[in-house]
């Protein structure tokens, strides 16, 4: 029998660098409550945020995952022309096909990079950042650009106010390549199939057959996800930790999906953190941009000096599938 030949592989990947865009207008908690029955007290006390980020119309999920593309390959010193894939995770985009990542691609003039979407709710980016690891350990790709992108102000439904006032817009990337050391720890990932209603997006028959809606609006149990979240996803992140055979004590930072400050509390408490450890709380003034919240809140706090670069960072993601995903990364 003829072999197959495969491609040299790498030894390990690692982040080299990260970019973000927030939506530019800023939606504080008082505007919210014009828009819905509520306080601005009850939305801060119930989820840490205090204002959030919605796009303006011309800021499209392809030109918010441009910009922080954009800065991403602008710090990584690389060339557009040697990136090999770029990934981008997202539910925003409402064109099936093409996808974003290869309208990003032309606009960032990356040739013929293979270019896909992933659709891995809020665990995205993780989703996204495990298939990068793995394409480069296999010799698949050199360098690979990870987007998580999304406008989710034009799926909320202000007439749910127990979920409203949650999401936010924005994109947050960064570009992988090969290492000699491990730079991405074992993802911890997986699906709870027998959950899919506790948060979904309406199917697109749905919203059409609605005239007053422009897109499918996003619906979603909240105890329900908060349990879920308190007691499943702390255990897959205690096990991220675990597989990286390092302890908490050893991470620098812990960079959870902004969904909830009070589930990140939850979290970090599972883990048993210690104080050393920073924990994220990008939610405050950015509210959750599913995909995107995890790579916007790790270049934010590259770029405020909150983490620095070497530093050891969980991170985990978790939402609509319900899905989580989660890794031990060294930040860029
Ligand atoms: N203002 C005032 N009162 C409100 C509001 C509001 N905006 N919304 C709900 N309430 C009331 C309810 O009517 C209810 O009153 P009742 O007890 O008299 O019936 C009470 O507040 C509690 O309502 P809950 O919906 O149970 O509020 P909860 O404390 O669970 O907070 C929230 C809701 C913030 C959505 C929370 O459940 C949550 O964060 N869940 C997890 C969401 C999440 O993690 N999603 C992740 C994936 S999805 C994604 O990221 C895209």
């Amino acid at each position: 029998m003829t072999a197959i030949k495969t491609r040299p592989v790498h030894g390990y990947s690692k982040f080299l660098s990260t970019g973000s865009a927030r939506g530019s207008r800023v939606v504080t908690n008082e505007e919210m409550c014009t828009l819905i029955d509520s306080t601005p007290e009850w939305i801060e006390q119930r989820t840490g945020i205090t204002e959030r980020r919605w796009a303006t119309n011309s800021e499209t999920v392809a030109s918010m995952g441009t910009t922080a593309a954009r800065t991403a390959l602008e710090r990584s010193g690389l060339e557009a022309s040697q990136i090999d894939a770029i990934i981008v995770a997202t539910v925003s985009h409402h064109r099936p096909s093409p996808s974003l990542a290869a309208y990003i691609a032309r606009e960032l003039g990356l040739g013929d990079a293979a270019a896909f979407d992933l659709n891995g709710a809020c665990a995205g980016f993780c989703y996204s950042t495990a298939l990068a690891d793995s394409m480069i350990r296999t010799g698949s790709a050199n360098y690979v650009l990870v987007i998580g992108v999304e406008k989710l102000s034009e799926m909320t439904n202000l007439d749910d106010r127990s979920t409203a006032f949650l999401f936010s817009d924005g994109a947050g990337a960064a570009i992988i390549g090969a290492s000699d050391e491990p730079g991405i720890g074992p993802v911890v990932w997986g699906s709870r199939s027998d959950q899919l209603k506790t948060i979904e997006l309406e199917d697109w028959p749905t919203a059409s057959a609605d005239p007053n809606k422009i897109h499918p609006l996003i619906r979603m149990e909240g105890r329900a996800v908060f349990r879920w979240a308190m007691t499943d996803v702390a255990k897959r992140a205690a096990e991220a930790v675990a597989e990286a055979r390092i302890t908490p004590a050893d991470l620098d930072v812990f960079i959870p999906h902004q969904a909830n400050d009070r589930i990140t509390d939850v979290v970090s408490r599972h883990l048993k953190l210690p104080e050393s450890v920073t924990v994220c709380h990008d939610i405050a003034d950015m509210g959750n941009t599913s995909a995107a919240s995890v790579p916007i809140a790790i270049d934010r706090m590259l770029q405020r000096g909150e983490a620095r670069s070497g530093d050891l960072a969980l991170i985990i993601g978790f939402g609509a599938g319900l899905v989580y995903a989660g890794q031990v990364i060294r930040l860029p």
